[in-house]
């Protein structure tokens, strides 16, 4: 399975992902999910170079010009809440995608916050068949919420190839989804990976909870 960390070379979504670390920065909600998007948008730019392409003739005012698009039916596969300012990075390069939604959160089960349990409780989503899955959440720390949120999904078909796309990843979250997505046609995309998880399951440094950066807390 191929991991490609967008960190591996200097570009400008260093700058972003230095303000989305920021704890003062990340105080104004705003700038915080315009950062989560526009890494979004440039990370969908470089899945974007992994896709099949088809030639396709276009009438200009002038003449015929013979560009290529991509042939790829492309579904973006979100996942609430976090997902949201991202999935907006990805459609923004995506236009022309198919959007698939599932809610996933998790919750402490323990009094010591220790141990966590993953809600699925809403789909909405095209069929999945022969499509590309491009599944969509910042944060990949136990890798618990991209596994249910992609069995979720494939309980509407099957995709022909799957993009796990995420802002941070941790070594943990990286196996587990080697372990649970088909290693032959998966690729994780991140714009960093962090060394791992705090005892309460949150990446370590990473940015905090991003549900909560974006819209607030939650009770
Ligand atoms: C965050 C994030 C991922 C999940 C990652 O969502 O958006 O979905 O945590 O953690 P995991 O890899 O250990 O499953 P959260 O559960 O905080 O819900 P929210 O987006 O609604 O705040
Ligand atoms: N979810 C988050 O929002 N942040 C983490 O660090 C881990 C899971």
């Amino acid at each position: 399975m191929e991991i490609i960390n967008l960190s591996d070379k200097n570009s400008i979504i260093g700058q972003y992902m230095a303000e989305i670390r920021d704890v003062e920065y990340q105080k104004n909600r705003l700038l915080f999910r315009n950062n989560i998007m526009r890494v979004g948008e440039f990370e969908a730019f470089e899945v974007s170079k992994k896709l099949d392409y088809t030639s396709k003739k276009i009438a200009t005012p002038l003449g015929i010009s013979t560009v290529l698009v991509p042939s790829d039916k492309i579904v973006l596969g979100t996942i609430f809440r976090a997902g949201l300012p991202f999935h907006q990075g990805f459609l923004n390069v995506f236009d022309h995608a198919g959007n698939a939604f599932v809610s996933a959160y998790r919750e402490y089960t323990d009094a010591e916050h220790r141990k966590v349990d993953i809600h699925v409780e809403y789909l909405a989503t095209p069929s999945m068949d022969e499509k590309t899955l491009v599944i969509v959440d910042p944060m990949l720390a136990t890798g618990g919420s991209m596994e249910l949120g992609y069995k979720a999904f494939l309980t509407k078909g099957t995709p022909k190839r799957i993009h796990v796309c995420c802002v941070i990843a941790t070594p943990e979250g990286i196996a587990h989804v080697k372990q649970t997505f088909p290693d032959d046609k998966t690729t994780i995309w991140c714009a960093a990976i962090d060394p791992g998880l705090n005892e309460h399951k949150y990446i370590v440094p990473g940015f905090g909870d991003a549900g909560d950066l974006c819209y607030g807390d939650k009770i």
